[in-house]
Parts: structure tokens; C-alpha cells; sequence
């Protein structure tokens, strides 16, 4: 049991307690963070003149010598230390001597973990946003391609009005361009250094906390010791933000879902995305889809449990606080592999662009418009809604589509009808015709591809 105290302690820990209270298992994902804020701390310590140029050399040195071997895998994390930070500075000691004690000089293990878990997540937010940076540009490419690929517009899950493939795909660009501000947003907010801030109430020695932050790519200290140890509210964010992707995600692999099904067959997914049936050899199932939908719940479990680890904690650091650990990393987790697997999925998913077209004919997608049609020429809209819906009626007892009603047909419900009432009708129209900005139009869309594409140009993935 290797542990940074025990001075005033005349017993060993129980192994029980040691083992419960040990955070190694999950914390030494961060050995590179923890290494990375000591050589900062040690400069900076150098600098104030609290540490000899030597002392900081040795120090500096040992700790990348550690860092080379835990990479080469000649040095591993093992149980025997209770967290990371006590491995590493063991480790130092065992290699450099008495140098190696002065590393924590001017610092706490509560500023520290702060610290790296903060230098992880920032890390961890630049992966996320290139990600569904990665998703948007697939996204892009299908907006761009289907631009005339008709298919239903769905309200209740019934047919409504006719859409293309290239809008339904451009209200998902919407929902992750909106997840990516998001991580944009606690980037910047978050990017405050915490190290500096000791225990709980900063320290004697004249640390130089703006160098610190400088050094390690943050915007500047943060302003308040007590606060600094204990604030997690930016993982907190991060859930929440994750949690709203992976609902974006869910929706979206529910569609997949009900696309793929026999009775739609809208999509096909890749035979490399799919699984099969270890009974019913005809099956093919979308497996990825509803793997990332049934993890969503699991994301937003992590937020719902730090919100509640830490609505009770009185200030400063407790160790309650430790708990943050395993949930953030297992989202995190869990997040970036859902969005991974789902772009791979979607780009390589097969649209049956004949078979949306047909959905979107005979799901009397184009009532609204023939009552549009019949407005344009005097009728009054509510006459034109029931004048419509008897047409509806009538074609549902002939199991046949609006466009394919002789004109007769029209004009003994209303003579208003001309032949004209084809191209009125036909799904180009309907949807060529729909040109605000935000609509389905092939002119309004266009503009909105250009938007987004100078939207990505503009937004390149978050750096490190
Ligand atoms: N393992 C601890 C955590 O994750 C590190 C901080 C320990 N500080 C302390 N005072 N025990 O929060």
C-alpha cells in the first residue's frame, strides 16, 4: 500500500477501507495530464526561485523518464499506489532521490486532481467536436447528393408532405452544428487553470499561478481557491451536452431502425454495420442503431448521478468528489464510440431513393397541395380542405394515388380542376415549390448547403 501520508496515523489502513478509498484503477488514465501539470508546476517553481535551476532539471527529467517508460510499457500503473499521483511521485523519488519530494511543494492532491482532470476533458472535447465535425461532413456530402431524392415528410409518424432525403438529413446537420457550439462554449468557459489553488485557500509560497496557466494552454487562473477545487460543474456541461448528442443520435437511429424495416426498406444498411440471427438465417439487423440508442440511457445516467453526488457537498473538496471519475470517463467513452460506429454506419448506408419517392405518392403526401390549388383559384380554404379529402376518399376505395385520378374523376368533385392539376400535384412540384428559406426547394436548399459548407469552413475542429 503505497500512499502520500500516514505520519500521523500509529495504524495501517484496513485493506477494505484502502481498496475503497483507492482511485489508481480508473485515475491512472490520466498519468500523461498529472506528469504534464507537475513539469508546469516544477518550472513555474523555478521561476519564483522556490525550486534551485538543478532541482527543476532532475525533476523535469525523471518525470519524462517516467512518462517514456509507462509508454513503452517497461513501467506499469499497478494497484499497489492509491492514486495516480502518488505512482508518479514514488516512481520520482525511487529515481531521482530526495529531489523528488520537492515536487509537491506548493501544491495539494485536491488542486492537482483538479487540474487533471481538467487537462483530460479539455482533451476529450476537441475529440468529441472533431467527431461530430466528422458526422456533419457525411451529412454534407448526403444534402448535397439528394437534393431531388423525394421521400415523405412524417408528422405522428403518418405521412405528411412530401420532402427530399437532402432536407431530412439537413435538420440532423442542424441538431450536431448545434452540439459542436456546445463543446465549443465549455471549451472556453472550462479553460480556466485551477493548479495554484492548494488545498483550499491557495498557499504561502509566491507561486506564479498566470505563468502556470500559460504554460499549460489555459486562458488564465481561476479567480477563486475554494471554487477551483471544487468546481465540476464544466463535467456537469459536458454530460449534458453529451447527453443532448446521444438524444440526436438516438432519434436518428430510430429512423434508421424503422427505415431498414421489411415493411420500408428506405435504407440498407452495410452487411459490415449489420448482424445476423443465430436462428433466423434470413435476418439482418440494425444492431449498431440500437446499440447507440440503448446507450443514450446510460449517458444520461452519468449526468443525472454527478448532479446528485453534487448537490450535497458543502465547500471545499470532499471525497465524494472522486466519484466524477468513472462516470465522466465511461460517457466519454461511450459518446465517442457511438458517434464513430454511427458515422461509419451512415456513410455507408444504401438510400432507396425509388422506394421513398414511391412512399411519398401514395401517402397522399400532395393532399395539401391540390388544396392549395384549388385556393389559388378562389376556392375558399375549407371548401378546398373537404373538396380534397373526398378526392382522398375516393382514391383510398380505389387503392390508387391522387396522381393517378382521371381528370373526370376531379371535375365531378369540382370543376374548378384543369389539366394542370398533374404538374400542380407531382412530387417536383410540391416540393420545388416549398422555397423559403429553411424549406425543402431546391433553390432554398441550395442556399443552405452553401451556408453550411461556409459553416464548416469556418469552424475547424478544436485544437488541442
Ligand atoms: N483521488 C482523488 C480524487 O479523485 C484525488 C484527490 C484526493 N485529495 C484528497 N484530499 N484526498 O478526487
Amino acid at each position: 500500500m503505497a500512499q502520500l501520508w500516514g505520519g500521523r496515523f500509529t495504524k495501517e489502513t484496513d485493506k477494505l477501507v484502502y481498496n475503497f478509498n483507492a482511485s489508481i484503477s480508473f485515475d491512472k488514465r490520466f498519468y500523461r495530464q498529472d506528469i504534464r501539470g507537475s513539469i508546469a508546476h516544477v518550472t513555474m517553481l523555478a521561476k519564483q526561485g522556490i525550486l534551485t535551476e538543478e532541482e527543476k532539471e532532475q525533476i523535469t527529467d525523471g518525470l519524462n523518464g517516467i512518462l517514456r517508460d509507462v509508454e513503452n510499457g517497461s513501467l506499469p500503473i499497478t494497484d499497489e499506489y492509491e492514486d495516480i499521483h502518488s505512482f508518479v511521485e514514488a516512481n520520482l523519488t525511487a529515481r531521482i532521490g530526495d529531489a523528488g519530494k520537492k515536487l509537491h511543494t506548493g501544491r495539494s492532491r485536491n488542486d492537482q486532481v483538479a487540474l487533471d482532470m481538467k487537462l483530460y476533458t479539455r482533451d476529450e472535447v476537441t475529440e468529441l467536436d472533431g467527431l461530430l465535425r466528422e458526422l456533419l461532413e457525411v451529412l454534407l456530402i448526403l444534402m448535397k447528393e439528394n437534393t431531388e431524392t423525394f421521400m415523405p415528410g412524417f408528422t405522428h409518424l403518418q405521412k405528411a408532405q412530401p420532402i427530399t432525403l437532402a432536407h431530412h438529413m439537413g435538420a440532423y446537420f442542424e441538431m450536431f452544428k448545434r452540439d459542436r457550439q456546445r463543446m465549443k462554449d465549455i471549451y472556453k468557459r472550462m479553460n480556466l487553470c485551477p493548479l495554484g489553488s492548494g488545498a483550499l485557500a491557495g498557499t504561502t509560497y509566491p507561486l506564479d499561478r498566470e505563468y502556470t496557466a500559460e504554460l499549460l494552454g489555459f486562458d488564465g487562473p481561476t479567480l477563486n481557491s475554494m471554487d477551483s477545487v471544487s468546481d465540476r460543474d464544466y463535467l456537469i456541461e459536458l454530460l449534458s451536452a453529451m447527453s443532448t448528442a446521444m438524444m440526436h443520435l438516438s432519434r436518428f437511429s430510430e429512423e434508421i431502425i424503422i427505415w431498414n424495416s421489411n415493411e420500408y426498406k428506405f435504407v440498407e444498411i452495410d452487411d459490415a454495420y449489420s448482424t445476423g440471427s443465430s436462428i433466423m438465417p434470413q435476418k439482418k439487423n440494425p444492431d449498431i442503431a440500437e446499440l447507440v440508442r440503448g446507450k443514450t440511457g446510460r449517458v444520461y445516467g452519468a449526468l443525472m448521478s454527478l448532479l446528485t453526488t453534487m448537490k450535497g457537498i458543502p465547500l471545499a473538496y470532499n471525497k465524494d468528489m472522486q466519484e466524477d471519475k468513472e462516470l465522466v470517463f465511461d460517457a466519454i467513452d461511450t459518446a465517442k464510440g457511438c458517434l464513430a460506429l454511427f458515422i461509419g454506419m451512415l456513410r455507408t448506408m444504401k438510400f432507396n431513393a425509388e422506394r421513398m419517392e414511391e412512399s411519398a405518392k401514395h401517402g397522399f403526401t400532395n393532399a395539401t397541395d391540390a388544396a392549395d390549388y384549388l385556393v389559388k383559384r378562389g376556392v375558399p380554404f375549407r371548401d378546398a380542405h373537404g373538396i380534397v379529402g373526398q378526392l382522398v376518399l375516393c382514391c383510398i376505395e380505389k387503392k390508387i394515388a391522387l396522381d393517378d385520378m382521371t381528370l373526370e374523376e376531379f371535375r365531378a368533385i369540382s370543376p374548378v380542376f384543369e389539366e394542370d392539376i398533374y404538374d400542380a400535384i407531382s412530387m417536383k412540384t410540391c416540393v420545388e415549390t416549398r422555397n423559403t428559406i429553411g424549406a425543402p426547394g431546391k433553390a432554398a436548399m441550395e442556399k443552405v448547403i452553401a451556408a453550411e459548407e461556409a459553416y464548416l469552413a469556418e469552424n475547424p475542429k478544436l485544437q488541442r
